[in-house]
């Protein structure tokens, strides 16, 4: 059985950013989750506590070998004032399998979810309104044990922060310019780039600099081994639409099966449209461009939802998609689960839960 949750509310309040000068994490709410894991106990004393620093001795496991996951939802105030959360079993079931990868002890699907749910509702009030701002919600488990042995650790923290974000695009949804990285890589077969952990983002660092310098926004990644076929882009799924089908590289543990991703795809089947998951060669993106089939190329992810592509730069090549222009399906996509997100339009998937 579950332990409760015990509650011990702020005596203090933060005072509350408007929404027009949100960022990105850099707000954090009045409270936080916590829960601790130790092997002989499991995973206990889950609470929800005053927003503030953990103390961790230097030695702490995470802070040498990366024993570390996370995952990252959102949790939106609609017109109706409702609070919704954006497919949050969806988020816990990727957080366990992240777990798993990471040899870190899985927790309680209820009780993560319910972590959620009751850390959002007790900061509700910091749920921004405006169109298109959020609160982002951070779920991560950390090794806490101070040892420094490489082996899993024995002790772990769960933790939960929430952060009211801006919107993404104040300005309307813009097309990217993406560099196509092959002098670096991501992640590689039997690697753990289908886990949501943290080395995986400290090593991306280094191409995605390299790429702003050059004056693109993010990289597009090409499978670690044969540096031939697409993999994410940035911290995103990538989308291409040749002719009438979109097509989208299959899970294989090199890409992080996104949460947007698979709303995309099902939203696409839906529509009666074909969307396929397959290997999609570099060169076979640069051949349908050549003969004009290239129609549209866009990102998936919770930060954005659709990041559509302006243009791809690879091998001194430049592939300008769409002439620079935001696709229709990209737009179809964008407007469609953005108004489920808010509960502006009907939920047939049930994706959404009410706060
Ligand atoms: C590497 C990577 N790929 C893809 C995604 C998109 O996943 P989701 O749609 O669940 O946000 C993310 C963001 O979470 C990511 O960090």
């Amino acid at each position: 059985m579950t332990e409760p949750i015990r509650i011990h509310r702020s005596t203090t309040r933060k005072p509350k950013p408007k929404d027009a000068d949100l960022g990105f994490g850099q707000i954090f709410t009045d409270h936080m989750f916590v829960a601790d894991f130790q092997e002989e106990k499991g995973w206990y004393d889950p609470r929800i506590e005053p927003y503030g620093p953990l103390s961790l001795d230097p030695a702490t496991a995470v802070l040498h070998y990366a024993q570390a996951i996370f995952d990252g939802l959102k949790a939106f105030r609609g017109v109706d004032g409702k609070v919704r959360l954006f497919r949050p079993q969806k988020h816990v079931e990727r957080l366990n399998n992240s777990a798993k990868r990471l040899c870190i002890p899985p927790i309680d699907p209820d009780l993560a979810l319910q972590s959620l749910l009751k850390t959002v509702d007790i900061d509700r009030d910091w749920v921004p309104s405006t169109v298109g701002t959020s609160l982002y919600i951070r779920p991560t488990i950390i090794a806490s044990e101070p040892f420094l042995g490489v082996r899993p650790a024995k002790s772990y923290i769960y933790f939960v922060i929430l952060s009211p974000v801006g919107a993404y695009y104040p300005e309307g949804m813009a097309p990217v310019k993406i560099l196509v990285v092959d002098k670096y890589v991501r992640a590689v077969d039997g690697g753990v780039g289908g886990a949501k952990t943290s080395g995986n983002y400290a090593a991306s660092l280094f191409a995605a600099d390299e790429a702003k310098h050059q004056g693109f926004t993010q990289v597009l990644w090409l499978d670690g081994v044969h540096r031939k076929y697409i993999d994410e882009v940035g911290t995103m799924n990538i989308m291409v639409k040749i002719g009438d089908e979109v097509i989208t590289p299959a899970l294989g543990g090199t890409i992080l099966p996104g949460v947007t991703r698979d709303s995309v795809l099902t939203l696409l089947r839906d529509w009666g449209l074909k969307a396929t998951e397959r290997p999609i060669a570099i060169d076979e993106v640069v051949d349908a461009h050549r003969s004009g089939q290239l129609k549209e190329v866009f990102g998936t992810g919770t930060a954005a939802v659709i990041s559509p592509v302006g243009e791809l730069a690879y091998k001194g090549r430049r592939i300008v998609v769409n002439q620079g222009k935001i696709g229709a399906t990209a737009q179809k996509l964008y407007d469609t689960i953005v108004a489920i997100q808010y509960g502006e339009a009907p939920d047939p998937h049930g994706w959404t839960r009410v706060v």
